[in-house]
Parts: C-alpha cells; sequence; structure tokens
C-alpha cells in the first residue's frame, strides 16, 4: 500500500475538494487511489494515452493532467474527456516549446497545488522523410542526433524542472512510498551496459543522455532531501506506432500489448519506495544495469587489456564485472572474481599489483 500524504504548502494551494483526498493507496494487482494528481506529458497516443485510461479507470477519486501538442488531434484523449470530464484536463504541451511546459505548470499550480506523479512518456524513434533509426555510423545526421536529444531528453527534464515545486509540494515525508514520483520512459537500448548490438545512435544515445539527466536530477533531490524519487522504466516491446515498423524481428509472445505494459509499469510505480530513486527498471521489475561490463572476447586482440588505463578501467569495473568468453561460437558467463584474475594473469594481462588490488577488492566484498 502506497502514501502520498499532504504537506501542508500543498493545503494552502490545494483546492477544498482535494483537501481530503491526498491520500493515494493502490495495491499491484488492482489500482485504488483515492485522490491525488497524475501528470501524463506525451498523452495523445500510445503508453502515454493508456497511462491516462489506467490511471483514471482505476483511481476513481484521482486527476490526471494529460499532455499533448495538439488536444484538438488527440481523439483517444477527447474520448475519455466524455467519459472523465470531471477528472481530466487536457493541456497543451510541446516537448520543444519551454513556454509550453511552463505554462502546464502554471495550469497545475492554479487549479491543484501540487503533483504527485509525473509520467514522461512522450519519445521519438522514427519519423517519415525525417528520423530514420540508423544502422550505421556512416548514416548518422546531426539533424536526427538533435531532434532526438531534443524530444528525447531535453524535453523530460525541462518538465521536471518546472514541475519540481509542484513535485516538492506533492512529496510526503520523503521516506519509504510517501514520495512524489516521476517516471520517465526510457528504453533498454539506452543501457550502456545492456549494449551488444550497436546501431539506432540517435535513439539509443539520446535514452543514455535521458537515464544521465535522470540519474543526475534523482542526486539533486536526494542531497536536497526533496520528498521526489525519479525512475526509468523500460516498457518492452509494445505494440505502438513508435514500434510498428520493427515488429518484424520481435519473437513470439514477445510484443506487448499497451495494456499489458502500462499495468506493469504502474505497478512499478506503486511499489517504489525512496530507497528506489535513480533506479532504471524494466516492464517485469528487474533493474537495468547502468554500467559498463568488462567484456573480453578471446578471439579479439586482448592485449590491449595490459596498458594502464584499461587496467584502472578494470579495477573499477571489478565490483561488478562479468566476462564474456566468445569460443567456438560458446559463450560463458565467469562471475567468479578469483577465477577471473587467475584467468587474466595466466595471460599475462594484468601485473601483480593490480592482482593484488583486484583481490582485496574481492576480499573486500566490492
Ligand atoms: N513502444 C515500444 O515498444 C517502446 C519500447 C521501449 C521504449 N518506449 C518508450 O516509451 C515511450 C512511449 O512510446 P510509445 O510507444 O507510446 O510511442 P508513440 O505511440 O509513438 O507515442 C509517442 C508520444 O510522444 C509524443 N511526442 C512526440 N514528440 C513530442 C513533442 N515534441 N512534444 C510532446 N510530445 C511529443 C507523441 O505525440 P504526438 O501525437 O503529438 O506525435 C506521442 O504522444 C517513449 O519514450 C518510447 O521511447 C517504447
Amino acid at each position: 500500500m502506497k502514501l502520498w500524504l499532504p504537506t501542508s504548502h500543498a493545503f494552502m494551494a490545494t483546492p477544498s475538494a482535494f483537501r481530503s483526498v491526498r491520500r493515494a493507496c493502490f495495491a499491484s494487482s488492482a489500482l485504488k487511489w483515492e485522490g491525488g494528481v497524475s501528470m501524463v506529458q506525451g498523452a495523445s497516443r500510445g503508453i502515454g494515452l493508456e497511462f491516462v485510461k489506467q490511471l483514471l479507470e482505476k483511481n476513481d477519486k484521482g486527476h490526471v493532467v494529460a499532455t499533448c501538442r495538439n488536444p484538438d488531434r488527440a481523439t483517444g484523449l477527447v474520448d475519455l474527456k466524455d467519459k472523465f470530464a470531471e477528472r481530466l484536463n487536457i493541456v497543451p504541451l510541446d516537448l520543444t516549446i519551454e513556454s509550453t511546459i511552463e505554462a502546464s505548470a502554471k495550469f497545475i499550480r492554479e487549479k491543484y497545488g501540487s503533483l504527485n506523479l509525473l509520467i514522461n512518456a512522450s519519445g521519438i524513434l522514427s519519423i517519415p522523410n525525417v528520423l530514420q533509426p540508423e544502422t550505421t555510423l556512416s548514416k548518422v545526421e546531426r539533424s536526427s542526433l538533435m531532434l532526438s536529444y531534443e524530444v528525447n531528453a531535453v524535453g523530460p527534464i525541462l518538465a521536471i524542472k518546472h514541475m519540481w515545486p509542484l513535485l516538492k509540494a506533492g512529496g510526503g515525508s520523503g521516506t519509504e512510498s510517501d514520495v512524489a514520483v516521476v517516471a520517465n520512459l526510457s528504453a533498454r537500448v539506452g543501457s550502456i551496459g545492456d549494449n551488444h548490438l550497436g546501431g539506432w545512435h540517435s535513439y539509443r544515445s539520446s535514452k543514455a543522455a535521458l537515464n544521465q539527466l535522470t540519474k543526475n536530477v534523482s542526486v539533486e533531490f536526494t542531497r536536497r532531501r526533496d520528498p521526489i524519487i525519479c525512475i526509468l522504466l523500460h516498457p518492452g516491446t509494445v505494440d505502438t506506432d513508435l514500434s510498428k515498423p520493427f515488429q518484424r524481428n520481435v519473437p513470439e509472445g514477445k510484443l506487448f500489448t499497451k495494456e499489458f505494459s502500462v499495468q506493469k509499469l504502474l505497478s512499478i510505480i506503486n511499489n517504489a519506495k525512496s530507497h528506489d530513486n535513480s533506479k532504471f527498471f524494466a516492464w517485469d521489475g528487474q533493474e537495468i544495469p547502468w554500467t559498463a561490463h568488462v567484456s573480453i572476447s578471446f578471439d579479439a586482440p586482448i592485449r590491449a587489456f595490459a596498458n594502464p588505463t584499461q587496467e584502472a578501467v578494470l579495477h573499477g569495473a571489478a565490483a561488478s564485472f562479468m566476462l564474456v568468453r566468445q569460443k567456438r561460437k560458446e559463450r560463458r558467463k565467469i562471475t567468479e572474481k578469483r577465477e577471473f584474475m587467475v584467468l587474466l594473469l595466466s595471460k599475462q594481462l594484468l601485473s601483480t599489483n593490480s592482482c593484488t588490488l583486484l583481490m582485496q577488492l574481492a576480499v573486500s566484498g566490492g
């Protein structure tokens, strides 16, 4: 069960109708959320629209501010407005125009005075004749990189910046689940540690930038003791306009419906606690790695690891290294630290000094 309790600041600015319903609680299976205000940014279609729908349906006293570039053309939202006229607000916001983000914050401040949940759901991967995911470096264009950064990384962070005072007002004690939540829709391909295939330069790097910016913001919130946590979410491969052009190669059973994915993601948001600040979760609740693994192909010139700079990388990565061995198509993961060091020593890749350091790290649990 999750409680979002009012703060005195929120009480001052919140209309009386909301003062008594700021406590939010919902279980992971059935969402029950008594009151509270959520903002879904990028709500015109796809995953964002489904978030709006489920938040309204599963939280029968909750209010939702759904933002999108063109409210008149967002037919899915207009349909929901017919059904949830009192609790749904549709507000124009284009991530590439900061004044529209500021205007949305002003709307929420004047109407509610606080915000309990911000979901940044917008994102771009391909746009016909404008943006194509690059299969090779030679196809990288400055314009594609800049547009992807602007929409996938810069915009969501500006949204957090402008909603910050409202989220502070919407957070509680800052402990356990008594916090306001920011959930940024990222993608597994934005994880540097998980990048085994390369390609999609603009999308990958813009999501990696979003991840780093989110981490940065979460560190600042912790330092300032703001009752806000930020998490990153990978929704899986979901049947939306974004994934349509790339669904051919999705294995059977791995293409999720919006309903399924959002149900899982809401459960993660619902159960998020203060110690989850800055974590990157996949739809099934598994954490996605941030950092690069130590990855060595034994068919590659591994001598490179003997130079001091890369040894330093090894030292830093000793806490969570994984050695992937590729030999005659056999992939074997060696996670036992001692075995790893002995292996490197036997290949004369490590000096005795650095081996001692690695041993110390291993013994100290690092
Ligand atoms: N679908 C997947 O398989 C998948 C996988 C991994 C991660 N994700 C991530 O999940 C999120 C949602 O994806 P989706 O599948 O729902 O995509 P989608 O169906 O293509 O929807 C994208 C949303 O982003 C909005 N948007 C685009 N540019 C914008 C801008 N400048 N300002 C404000 N909003 C803007 C779109 O609004 P308009 O209608 O105005 O264009 C639309 O509402 C994205 O961040 C995506 O990267 C999706």
